[in-house]
């Protein structure tokens, strides 16, 4: 029996352990024997309802490696992610680094594996914004172009691809020079068809809060972007608070560790003081992924700049009014299941007011078949 592959995973934010539970699941089901993954935890996130809560609710195997890096400033923090990722890789234990998404983990171990000459596989690769202002787009443009396999959720991540010159050929083996673009489909669609059932049978957050199925808006927000700028914070969560009062809804926002910072530091007195009046407005700390599909399953409209959050509502055929200029998930806006709103608040209760009052279009499957982790798993060892 030929000996397994080897996989070092990188991880470090929310969204990379969420996603890496479709992998892991695979590697240690389907592909039991055939594939070893070893989890490298580089700590961007830390704080348990960012991290350990998702490795405790979706069965991930603890890290095997956790560098606890922290916050920081770009260079520094991403630079002692690479110096950590090169010592492990440095243990000739790994024969492929694996990555998720466009974060600084993501970047550091693009440029550590590529430097050391072993092979990169990017989990959803090929996404643009077009922006490169947003560090993602240059974490996802270096990790693309270190890459020797592109698994790509979308036909327009492939198309993104293309036109950057990647051949579309998987005729010989893929190389770091002659690298495969892969359609594999989305492991977040994997994961939210695997755990939306444990999330209807575990979840009590809807209830715990007294909401109605249909009856409420699901709010996230944490873009620098956003953040970090005073007027447009203040604007979004004027917004948020108008679209509370005017259409009678309840508003449930769980708040990224960044968006709490900020709040403190921007809000204007007169927002906070509304927000802590206004009770029907859930400002809750971050929940874990069972109670995210909850409220996402059961929320009447989603507000958010989140990546993922958007994608999920589209799973759950739940209408999404986006708190940014552009998207790299061009498909939800095409299908008119999303709206850019930027953090124009006449924007903001346009679409909120068109989805509220004319429903939600139809959310084709266009991430797959469920099986995006068996495909890439598979497309690995050559299958
Ligand atoms: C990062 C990613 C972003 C992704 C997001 C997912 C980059 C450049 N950005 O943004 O693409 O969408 O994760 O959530 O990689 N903090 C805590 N506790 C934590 C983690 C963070 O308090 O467990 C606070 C710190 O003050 C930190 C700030 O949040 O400085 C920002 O964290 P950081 O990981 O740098 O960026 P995110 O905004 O989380
Ligand atoms: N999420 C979660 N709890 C929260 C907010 C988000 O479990 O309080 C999940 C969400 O369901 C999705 C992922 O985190 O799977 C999205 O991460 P985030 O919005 O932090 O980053 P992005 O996707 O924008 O990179």
């Amino acid at each position: 029996m030929k000996d397994p592959l080897r996989i070092l995973t990188v991880i470090g934010a929310r969204p990379q352990i969420i996603k890496a539970a479709a992998i892991s699941h695979a590697v240690r089901t389907a592909f039991s024997g055939r594939i070893h993954e070893t989890l490298l935890h580089t700590g961007q996130h830390y704080d348990a309802n960012m991290s350990q809560v998702f490795f405790d609710e979706l069965g991930i195997p603890h890290a095997d490696i956790s560098l606890g890096v922290g916050s920081g400033p770009h260079g520094a923090q991403t630079a002692r992610m690479i110096e950590g990722i090169e010592a492990e890789i440095n243990t000739g234990k790994h024969d492929v680094v694996l990555l998720y998404g466009d974060t600084n983990s993501t970047l550091a171990g693009a440029v550590a594996a590529a430097k050391l000459h072993v092979p990169v596989a990017h989990v959803e690769a090929g996404l643009r914004s077009f922006n490169k202002a947003m560090p993602e787009e240059v974490n996802r443009i270096v990790c693309d172009h270190c890459s020797t396999w592109l698994f790509c959720p979308t036909e327009t991540a492939v198309k993104n691809l293309a036109r950057e010159g990647f051949s579309l050929d998987l005729g010989a083996p893929a190389t770091a020079d002659r690298p495969h673009v892969v359609a594999s489909g989305d492991v977040m669609y994997d994961n939210s068809m695997r755990f939306a059932r444990m999330a209807a049978a575990r979840s009590t957050l809807v209830a715990g809060l007294g909401l109605a199925d249909g009856g409420f808006l699901l709010a996230t927000i944490h873009r620098d972007h956003n953040t970090d700028d005073a007027a447009r914070i203040n604007a979004i969560f004027s917004s948020l608070l108008e679209l509370h009062h005017r259409h009678g809804l309840p508003v449930v926002l769980p708040v990224h560790p960044r968006t709490r910072k900020m709040m403190a530091a921007l809000l204007h007195a007169n927002v906070r003081a509304a927000l802590d009046d206004a009770a029907g407005f859930h400002v809750l700390p971050p929940v874990g992924f069972l109670d995210m599909v909850a409220l996402e399953r059961a929320a009447r409209l989603v507000v958010t700049d989140s990546g993922g959050v958007q994608k999920e509502a589209y799973f759950f055929g739940k209408p999404v009014v986006v708190l940014r200029p552009e998207t790299e998930w061009v498909e939800l806006v095409e299908q008119g299941q999303a709206v850019l709103a930027d953090a124009d608040p006449g924007k903001i209760e346009a679409a909120a007011t068109h989805f509220l009052q004319g429903g939600v279009p139809p959310c084709p499957p266009i991430f797959g078949d469920g099986h995006a982790a068996e495909a890439i798993c598979a497309h690995l060892l050559g299958a």
